[in-house]
């Protein structure tokens, strides 16, 4: 089986990861480039000042792309080089910018894939109670809104945001993204609840202008799994599927939170201060979700927590390595004997990838859905000068295979992205931890080189993906 022709195949990346240019064309300072300066927050303390200069270098990658044979290129906008204060004046070096990149990908035939919101929220807004305080969510609409009328009539594909549950758990419960607090259960859902009617508002405003592309958002998808029959650990895991997946999931697709965690906030009296009109835009929008955009990695294996600790601070587990108690102290991941990990403890599990999907059909429907991120973190060899990244290859390789096997199952999925196009800053492991087919070379002025995994995807688009799964 080839994958069909309607089937895009891709690559991603974010712009603090990438762009670099911090101060420059009149972009306005985000949290991230605030939070990446505190000492000890972030890995050998590397921001994003330069990152890899994509910002003055993005002919030449969007050129590498095109030589790639990438049909298409997923990217973040900075909400600063749009608005740099998050709201009032609109700038215009900033929309020239990605005017730039929109008009070279589609030069090449690149479809552009955008991300409205990859993390990196104007300072000016964080100061004034970030995604905790309802302002955010309404500048959000309005900055959606400028990028809509700017770049519409070419971008026909939207995300709002990537990964909610990772900018609001470590940036209210693990203290590891800005703001940078600890355990703040209450001002996490309160987070949580503004994203959800920032992204229905954002979609109903994106309907209302009749651009006839789609629109969805990003959410990470890391399905739990009981690592074994026991009722009380199957029952852990469920709670982490409900905590860290449904939560995120029902009031995009079904216009309503699930009712267990309504409860749950009540109890605890963590209740959002949810308003009628919130929630009636939460289910009003749910139907105009074109799609939804999944991240997948690794699942989580649970169980049951016997000790009363909740969420733990390490390095390994605040960057995604199982080890850690849930938020609420119910449930733990843990790190099983008969799995295999990469070099930073994620799990490589295309088979869980496949068991996820169903899963996720089986609850929500058959909703449209790309792969918006996938990918393996490694360091890689380099042997006689060639970036010999087998392991990616393989990795990504497994992963196309559980792909074409939910086609084959009549899964509605439509592209897959890997993550990343290029090397790019990981937010807390600096460059050392490398995702790329596009090699940057540090200690070279940041010359671009090819991998080998950039041939070998380069034969799978060319191919449509033929051999694989054989
Ligand atoms: C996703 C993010 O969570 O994972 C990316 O959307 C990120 O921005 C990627 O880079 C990999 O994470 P890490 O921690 O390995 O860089």
């Amino acid at each position: 089986m080839k994958f069909a022709h309607d089937f895009l195949f891709g690559a991603a990346s974010a712009a603090y990861q990438v762009e670099g240019g911090w101060d420059e064309g009149g972009k306005g300072v985000s949290n991230w480039d605030v939070f990446s300066k505190i000492p000890g927050k972030t890995f050998e303390n590397t921001n994003g000042d330069v990152a890899v200069d994509h910002y003055h270098r993005w002919k030449e990658d969007i050129a590498l792309m095109a030589e790639m044979g990438l049909e298409s290129y997923r990217f973040s906008i900075a909400w600063t080089r749009i608005l740099p204060e998050g709201t009032g004046e609109v700038n215009p070096q900033g929309i020239a910018f990605y005017n730039q990149i929109i008009d070279e990908c589609l030069r090449y035939g690149i479809v552009p894939f955008v991300t409205l919101y990859h993390w990196d929220l104007p300072q000016a807004l964080e100061a004034a109670g970030g995604w905790h305080s309802k302002q955010t969510a309404e500048a959000f609409v309005r900055y959606a809104e400028v990028c809509f009328d700017a770049f519409g009539d070419r971008v026909k594909h939207w995300i709002t945001f990537n990964e909610m549950i990772v900018f609001c758990r470590h940036g209210y419960l693990a203290g590891a993204h800005p703001p940078g607090l600890i355990d703040d259960k209450k001002a996490y859902f309160e987070a949580t609840h503004n994203v959800i009617t920032a992204h229905a508002r954002a979609v109903m405003a994106y309907k209302a202008r009749r651009q006839f592309g789609e629109i969805g958002i990003t959410h990470v998808f890391s399905p739990a799994f009981s690592i074994d029959d026991s009722p009380e650990n199957i029952a852990a895991a469920e709670h982490v599927n409900l905590m860290d997946t449904h939560w995120f999931y029902a009031p995009v697709l079904k216009g309503e939170y699930p009712e267990a965690v309504i409860d749950y906030l009540k109890r605890e009296n963590l209740t959002p201060d949810w308003k009628p009109e919130e929630l009636d835009d939460i289910c009003k929008a749910a139907p105009m979700n074109d799609f939804l955009g999944l991240n997948y990695y690794q699942p989580q294996r649970v169980m049951k927590n016997d000790t009363s600790e909740t969420l733990n601070l390490s390095h390994e587990t605040v960057t995604g390595a199982p080890g850690s108690p849930s938020f609420d102290g119910v449930a733990k991941t843990v790190k099983m004997e008969d799995k295999t990990y990469t070099k930073w403890g994620w799990e490589i599990a295309p088979d869980a990838f496949l068991e996820g999907l169903r899963m996720l059909r089986q609850r929500y429907g058959n909703m449209k859905l790309y792969i918006t991120e996938n990918g393996l973190g490694d360091e890689d060899p380099i042997i006689d000068g060639v970036i010999c990244d087998v392991p990616r290859i393989r990795y990504i390789e497994t992963h196309l295979n559980a792909v074409k096997q939910a086609i084959k199952e009549g899964i509605n999925l439509k592209g897959y992205f890997a993550w990343s196009v290029i090397d790019l800053l990981s937010w807390l492991n600096g460059f050392k931890k490398q995702y790329g087919f596009i090699y940057v070379d540090h200690a070279d002025g940041l010359k671009r080189k090819k991998k080998l995994s950039f041939y070998w995807y380069q034969h799978i688009i060319a191919t449509r993906g033929e051999g694989l799964g054989k």
